[in-house]
């Protein structure tokens, strides 16, 4: 608790901000992913592979672009400093380490920013009824891209919204609305990955599930009814073997990963 505290303090005090709680979410991953590192290491070795392998398949490499880069758990980082002229990082914020590192390679830039487009303008009443989350511009504006990576973005984008929607209306009154709007964020991220002018690489998991004494209690979908049923690989991610969450439970989750799935997304699906 006390490397946690000590860690957010000196995320703070170097500018990052914290105003719908994703500093304290990072944080959080940082401190899961010291307790957890060796059940995590196979899924973070096999997402880095995955998006490294894509990269190097860019016959262009000017600007790489990481959406969700985070704690660059499952970045290649320096890999991608090697190969690209300029590797451009997004996220809410980002924590010292990786404020370090991208400053040590000299060709990084940190970009924070809210890539759901709606938590600092929060839907009004027709787009939440009619489930329309914005399409963001995943392109960032960015000139020469080549190459774009979302690294296992896709199930947290509506997790910040449905709180802030929640603290509006509550879910008693609008669960169903708040779901088919999670699912449009969903929608959206996924047509702006597939409108993008370069390959798209993605990570995403898709499934919880909860295993007690090796049976299965509880699946959870992480992407609110949208199907991604992509030609993609497949593995587990160890998140939280039991005593991480539950006494008794381990938790894993159904993670794909896709070096370019521009072409696979169109029509998409679970409309
Ligand atoms: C599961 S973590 C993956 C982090 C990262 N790829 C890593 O290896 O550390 C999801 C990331 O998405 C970011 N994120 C969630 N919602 C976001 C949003 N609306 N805009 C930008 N980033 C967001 C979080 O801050 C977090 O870093």
């Amino acid at each position: 608790m006390l490397a946690e505290a000590l860690l957010y303090a000196r995320a703070r005090i170097g500018g990052q901000q914290n105003p719908h709680g994703h500093l304290t979410e990072l944080v959080g991953i940082w401190a899961r992913h010291r307790r957890q590192r060796r059940a995590w290491a196979e899924h973070l070795t096999r997402a880095r592979v995955l998006c490294l392998k894509a990269a190097e398949a860019c016959n262009s490499r000017r600007t790489a672009l990481v959406l969700g880069a985070g704690l660059l758990l499952d970045v290649p980082l320096e890999q991608l400093s090697a190969l690209f002229r300029q590797v451009v990082l997004a996220d809410l914020a980002f924590l010292p380490a990786t404020v370090r590192l991208a400053r040590a390679l000299g060709n990084v830039e940190l970009v924070h920013t809210d890539l759901s487009g709606c938590l600092d303008a929060l839907p009004n009443a027709d787009a939440l009824a009619a489930a329309q989350a914005p399409g963001p511009d995943l392109t960032l504006g960015l000139p020469a891209l080549d190459y774009v990576y979302s690294a296992n973005l896709l199930s947290q984008l509506p997790l910040y919204v449905l709180t802030a929607l929640r603290n509006v209306i509550p879910d008693q009154q609008n669960g169903n609305t708040h779901k088919a709007f999670a699912a449009s964020l969903v929608r959206a991220h996924l047509a702006s990955l597939a409108a993008l002018p370069c390959p798209a690489c993605l990570v995403a998991d898709t499934l919880e599930r909860g295993y007690r004494a090796g049976q299965l209690e509880y699946e959870a979908d992480l992407l609110y009814g949208v199907r991604l049923d992509l030609p993609a690989e497949t593995w587990a991610w160890r998140l939280a073997p039991r005593g991480e969450i539950h006494p008794d439970m381990d938790v894993e989750r159904l993670v794909i990963g896709a070096p370019d799935v521009r072409a696979m997304l169109s029509p998409l699906p679970g409309g």
